[in-house]
């Protein structure tokens, strides 16, 4: 059973829906040099082909959207703050305040209709400026960069805003440098005594932060966020099982810090292999004692492990490249594999560990679909009823084992463009979006059988899943 106060939504970005790039006094981020997508390579300027300049423009259209977010009943709104419209090279002294306005005006939407905006202060969307002077997070200077963001934002939205998400899947930085970590190195030539300085920058700057917004309003609860690989054993050999306890640890290594407040059993080890020597102060460590409030993660699929790289046969995801697909499963048609109980898995194995409460912060479905006429159930996506039927009985399963879930918010409630191919073809949305990978388009919204039926789920609270 859910609880009466279960936060049901949806989950978006800003980078990924707002467009209006440079309106309003916005900098360049580093999403606005990905034309590719996270797997690509960044240019050195924007380029016409970047689809994320015009995202489905939400920067216009946000009444439009988030009323029909509304007509769902949308208790909450995940949605993230592009830092550069804020500060456009994140180092100004005073924020841009038409950037706050846009921000003022959506959050002052969601309210209207009593949805509870749930903010991520760093999706993907570092200033690009802060990649270029200071190579990301590999520079201690990047804290302070963050923190001054997050005041203003702290100050700003003291009443409106509760929930707080510090990084989206802060752990991608290990897969994605670039997106996740404003790290201009080239991934292969990056040390790994800078990939894992970086992470200790982002973690001090997390911890900080929570310090900050609880000093700013108490009742703030604040999230870290990681990206929620579930992997099994491909066989029954030790040896995958060794390996899966090794991977798992990429994402444990982060958990671990934000909600033990200290660097696990194991960084040692980590560190001693790779013969990392970490710039960690007295006060970096005091700082990571001030732990999350909740755990958010995105789950979207599972794939297994092996010692023996010639085995399996490699798995689809955006950070599981390396990981192999799992044979009992599913695949969608951009190759992520459908693993329900895999959700069920891993919210225990999370709360298992801490006992705070999780948020599924993304979860959902991207498919190739195509509206000739944009008109209203067109597009009639019972895969992705089915496919949220399955992993929410799995939530409803978790629950049942004890475990406290916040809230679900499902990725993509409205069409909008890929994180890891900067398309627009693989859609997830309730609502469909009239826009091509070539940028083409009326940019018209029109409703997907399955909005109906996420209406009448949260309607019910969760009821129509035993239908
Ligand atoms: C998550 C990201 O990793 O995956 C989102 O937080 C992203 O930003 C989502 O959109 C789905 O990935 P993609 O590549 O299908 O957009």
């Amino acid at each position: 059973m859910f609880k009466e106060n279960f936060l049901w939504g949806g989950a978006i970005s800003a980078n990924q829906c707002e467009g209006a790039y440079l309106e309003d006094g916005k900098g360049l981020s580093i999403e606005d040099v990905l034309p590719g997508g996270l797997m690509k390579e960044y240019t050195q300027e924007p380029t016409e082909d970047n689809l994320k300049l015009k995202g489905i423009d939400f920067y216009h259209r946000y009444k439009e959207d988030i009323k029909l977010f509304a007509e769902m009943g949308f208790k909450v709104l995940r949605l993230s703050i592009a830092w550069a419209r804020i500060f456009p090279t994140g180092e100004e002294q005073e924020p841009n305040e038409k950037g706050l306005e846009f921000y003022d005006k959506v959050i002052d939407e969601c309210l209207k209709y009593h949805m509870e905006p749930l903010v991520t202060i760093s999706h993907y969307e570092t200033p690009l400026a802060l990649a270029q002077k200071y190579n990301g997070w590999t520079d201690r200077r990047m804290i302070d960069c963050y923190l001054k963001y997050c005041l203003v934002l702290f100050e700003r939205y003291k009443n409106k805003v509760k929930y707080w998400i510090t990084f989206n899947e802060i752990n991608s930085i290990i897969h994605a440098p670039f997106m996740s970590g404003a790290i201009m190195t080239p991934k292969d030539e990056l040390s790994k005594q800078e990939l894992y300085q970086a992470v200790h920058y982002e973690l001090v700057a997390s911890s900080k932060a929570v310090k900050l917004a609880k000093s700013v309003n108490p009742e703030f609860q604040i999230g870290c966020m990681v990206l929620g690989v579930t992997v099994y054993p491909l066989t029954p050999a030790p040896e995958d099982v060794i390996e899966v306890m090794e991977y798992d640890r990429k994402t444990l290594f982060f958990t671990d810090i934000f909600c033990r407040g200290k660097y696990p059993y194991f960084a040692e080890h980590i560190f001693s292999e790779h013969g990392i020597t970490l710039d960690i102060t007295e006060d970096d460590r005091e700082s990571l004692k001030n732990t999350v409030d909740f755990v958010a993660i995105s789950y979207y699929s599972s794939s297994c492990a092996t010692a023996n790289p010639d085995n399996g046969e490699p798995t689809g995801g955006n950070m599981t490249r390396d990981l192999k697909k799992n044979p009992y499963n599913p695949t969608t048609d951009f190759g992520w594999q459908i693993d329900p109980k895999g959700l069920r898995y891993t919210l225990n194995k999370l709360y298992h560990l801490y006992e705070k409460p999780i948020l599924i912060a993304e979860n959902g479905i991207g498919m190739i679909e195509k509206s000739n006429s944009n008109s209203d159930y067109e597009i009639q996506d019972d895969y992705r009823i089915e496919y949220m039927k399955r992993h929410l009985l799995e939530v409803e399963d978790a629950i049942a084992d004890g475990v406290e879930v916040l809230g679900y918010t499902y990725w993509g409630p409205i069409d909008l463009v890929s994180c890891a191919t900067a398309q627009m073809k693989k859609r997830y949305g309730f609502i469909y979006v009239d826009r091509e990978d070539d940028g083409s388009g009326t940019l018209c919204r029109s409703k997907k059988k399955s909005f109906d039926w996420y209406r009448d789920l949260i309607k019910t609270n969760g009821g129509i899943l035993h239908e």
